[in-house]
């Protein structure tokens, strides 16, 4: 996974993030993200990065006719597939650190997989909040770091071998903001008192071992680094170090492990 999220994207890019990205790997966690805000009928739902708005859909059934949800994101194309998506749930374009409300609009502020995006994770956390009651929560869900990821770390591993180590970091945007004492660090440092965490294992779902290694060397700059045969060779030593992700008709099952954790201002 690249991090090009922090940049304005073609709406095709978010078309293919809502039908094959969200499914694939978002949707599993968007539950858990609002199960650990403890999230209610008639509450009101802030969904910060909300991309195209999985967990703001999550949230508005749980909160029901009675409730408001509202996204938030940078990217104006992920806003426009989020608004056709999510019906019933208000969408406006800002960015994490200049939140367009009021002080204590929201009763649970949601966060899932973009801290590690923000430029200054510390800033985010704050103003999450201080959009948050005082009697509120605030949940924060990323990707723990690359050696708790069993399929990622050897995905990385051998795109090293092939296209050299720094090839590590251009894969590794989404585990660094993975290690949970320094992100409860993070969160302490923006004057939020944590009330729990939890570590979970989930799955992404892809076509088949091949498809996962495309999807996630073509989205990074790791395929330019390499000739035609020097991508085949990856791809063939990819395979077989994955097999064992590989279901028996052939769908890669890659897990995932995520810190949730919850917050309070304080
Ligand atoms: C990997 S996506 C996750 C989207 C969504 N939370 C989900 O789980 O599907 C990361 C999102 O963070 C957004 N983003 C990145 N930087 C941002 C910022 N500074 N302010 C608001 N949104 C931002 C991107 O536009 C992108 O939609």
């Amino acid at each position: 996974m690249s991090a090009p999220e922090t940049f304005q994207i073609p709406l095709e890019t978010a078309e293919i993030y809502e039908a094959k990205f969200v499914p694939a790997l978002f949707a599993d966690w968007a539950p858990h993200v609002v199960e650990m805000g403890d999230v209610t009928a008639g509450q009101s739902v802030l969904d910060v990065a909300c991309g195209t708005g999985i967990v703001a859909r999550s949230a508005a059934e749980r909160v029901g006719p009675g409730g408001r949800v509202v996204g938030v994101d940078l990217n104006s194309a992920m806003l426009t597939v989020a608004e056709r998506v999510c019906p019933g749930v208000e969408f406006r374009q800002a960015d994490v650190t200049t939140l367009p409300f009021d002080d204590s609009t929201f009763d649970a502020v949601l966060c899932q997989m973009a801290l590690m995006f923000f430029p200054d994770p510390t800033a985010a956390a704050r103003e999450m909040g201080r959009v948050a009651a005082p009697d509120g929560t605030v949940v924060i869900m990323v990707p723990s770091s690359l050696d708790a990821q069993p399929a990622y770390r050897l995905l990385v591993d051998v795109a090293a071998t092939h296209a050299g180590s720094d090839a590590v970091a251009m894969l590794s945007a989404y585990w660094t903001c993975g290690d949970l004492d320094e992100l409860l660090t993070t969160i302490r440092d923006a004057g939020l008192d944590v009330l729990s965490t939890r570590t979970r294992m989930g799955t992404a779902t892809f076509g088949s071992i091949d498809e996962f290694v495309s999807i996630e060397v073509e989205s990074t700059p790791v395929r330019e680094r390499l000739t035609d045969s020097e991508y085949d060779a990856l791809r063939r030593q990819a395979n077989d170090v994955l097999e064992a992700f590989t279901t028996s008709d052939g769908t890669a099952r890659i897990p995932i492990e995520g810190h949730l954790v919850a917050a309070r201002p304080s």
